[in-house]
Parts: C-alpha cells; structure tokens; sequence
C-alpha cells in the first residue's frame, strides 16, 4: 500500500490565526511524503526511513519519536478492529522531499502519509476529517498550540481559507499565479516562535488583537483577490496590490519578532528582482521566504535568491 501528502505553504495570516484570524494555506506538491508499506516474514512493524536514516523496530524506539508516536496512536486507535495485542508483520518505508523544520508541514505530511497508508493496509477505514483529526492531535504533541492549518491544507491538498475551530473551507483560484518559495537553510521549530508571539501577546493583548486583527484584514483582502484573478494580470495593478499585501503581512511578522536577519535578505532580494511583494511564509525565524511573481520573471527571482543566501529554491503554481 502507497500513500502520499503534500507539503504546504503558508500564503497570509501565520502565526494571527492561532489568535482566530483568517489566513490562506496551499499544497505544494513539487515535495511530499511517501510511505509505503508491505507484508513481512520478519517479526513486528519496521520502519525505514533512509533520510533520516533510521531503520528500526518500532518497539525499539522511544515510544515520543514522532514517528513511533503515529503508529502507537494509530495501532490505539485501531485495537478494536485489528484484535488487541495482535500486531501487523510489516516493512514501512518512509521516503519524505520537504525539508524539515522549514514552514512546508513536513512534519504534518509525514504523519498524514503514513495514517492513510496503515488505514488503507490494516484495512481500517478512516476519512479525510479522521486522518484531519488524528494528525491534528499528532501536531498537539510537537508543535504546542498549532490552530491546526498545517494538518489540514495537508490533507485535504487544496487551498484553504482556514479559520481555528471552524468546518474546512477552501477558496478559489482565479487564475494561476507564480511562487518563489526560498528556503534559508535554517531549520526554526514552529513550536518555539508560536510560544514567544504568545509571550508577547500575554505582556499586551490589546497592541497584539489590534496586530492580528490586521493581519486578518490582509488575509481577507487577499483571498477577495485571488478569487478574483488578479494575480495574472501581469503589471496590472491588482498583481501589484496582492504583492503589497505580502510586503505588509511581512512587515507585521517583523513586529512579531518571527523574521530574521537571513528572511529579510531574502525578502528584500526577491523584491528587488523584480517580485510583486514577498514574506516569510509558516513559523519564521529560519525556514522559508515567498514571492509573488510573474511567470517568465520566476528563474530570475530564483537565482537572485540563491545569489542572496537561499539554499533551495521551489518554483511553483498556485492553482
Ligand atoms: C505554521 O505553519 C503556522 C503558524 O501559524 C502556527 C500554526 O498556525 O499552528 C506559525
């Protein structure tokens, strides 16, 4: 049994819609996690994971590895159906192309790849708002206080209009546009940057409401542009205002104090390469910048990102 998930990025609203502000999230599918998993002779579950090169038995694990901790939970999940105290004889292999600890949900997809594909080989069915929920907890461990975006762009692989609490909802895209996503190399835990804009709010809550009410406001707006089509209008001035919405979504992550010194080289690169606007894009501090570009323009943004310090660059459509 083979199963997939996307990584995702984060157009506007991070770290706001942990407070219950609207921010918008898209799959990226140019990177993803794969599991596969196949019947054994050999005794127990086995994972392999050649990139992080772990190959063990589950039981052999501590039982807070990220990766143990979605199989207990799942085999938790399942006792009833699978017989209690009867465990699977299985190879899982886990192959995953996003970057860790980068803003692109690796952590969400590879829990998400690998509930799909346990549910559909152990024959235990789970929905989409099963695997939804069940990665939703996985994310409680790890990241703190997630508002649960990263599982659900993740899952669902569509653009989502995402507010806490509140039944799915994905938006529209009104006519493809182009995305730099820039990586920095440094890998920044989502949980830590959750936990000092939390400081921040907790010393004052009304400067920060009025910050995230904001960013909302962005998030709003850009939806109502992108649903639109505007982004590809090239040089027209709506691809130039949802690109200045970018450029103030990251001017209020740099008052969260989530940029860094190595996002704003970046940002400032990909903008004057020509980018109609650009921001951090997920938990900040390290992971990834994007830009919002014209199509023909991307190689060029590219490469001036990679001049200015990015250790990857993805190219990609939001459509
Ligand atoms: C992380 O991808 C997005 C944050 O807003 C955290 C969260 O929503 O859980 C920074």
């Amino acid at each position: 049994m083979n199963a997939s998930a996307p990584g995702k990025m984060i157009l506007f609203g991070e770290h706001a819609v942990v407070y219950g502000r609207p921010a918008l999230a898209v799959p990226v599918k140019q990177v993803h996690a794969d599991v596969e998993i196949l019947d054994s002779n050999s005794t127990g579950i086995w994972i392999h994971a050649p990139g992080i090169r772990l190959h063990s038995e589950l039981n052999a694990l501590p039982s807070d590895h990220p990766i143990a901790s979605v199989i207990h939970n799942f085999l938790f999940l399942a006792r009833a159906s699978l017989g209690e105290g009867r465990f699977p004889n299985i190879n899982l292999t886990i192959n995953s192309t996003i970057p860790v600890a980068s803003g692109l949900g690796s952590g969400a997809a590879v829990t998400v790849a690998l509930v799909r594909a346990l549910s559909s080989h152990l024959n235990y069915p789970m929905s989409e708002e099963d695997i939804n929920a069940f990665a939703y907890d996985i994310e409680k461990i790890y990241h703190g206080a997630p508002s649960g975006i990263d599982n659900t762009v993740v899952t669902y692989a569509k653009p989502v209009y995402f507010v806490k609490g509140q039944p799915i909802e994905t938006f529209k895209v009104g006519t493809p546009f182009t995305i730099v996503i820039g990586g920095t190399g440094i890998s920044a835990p989502t949980r830590e940057s959750v936990a000092d804009v939390r400081k921040l709010w907790e010393a004052d809550r009304a400067k920060w409401e009025g910050v995230f009410d904001a960013v909302g406001k962005i998030a709003d707006e850009a939806r109502m542009r992108i649903e639109t089509g505007e982004p590809a209008l090239s040089k027209v001035e709506g691809w130039r205002l949802l690109g200045g919405l970018m450029n103030q979504n990251h001017e209020r992550l740099q008052e969260m104090t989530v940029s860094s010194p190595e996002l704003d080289l970046l940002v400032e690169a990909a903008r004057k390469a020509g980018a109609a606007g650009a921001k951090l894009s997920g938990g900040g501090r390290g992971g990834n910048m994007i830009a919002l570009v014209e199509r023909e323009n991307a190689d060029d943004v590219s490469s001036a990102l990679i001049s200015a310090g990015a250790k990857n660059t993805i190219i990609t459509q939001v459509a």
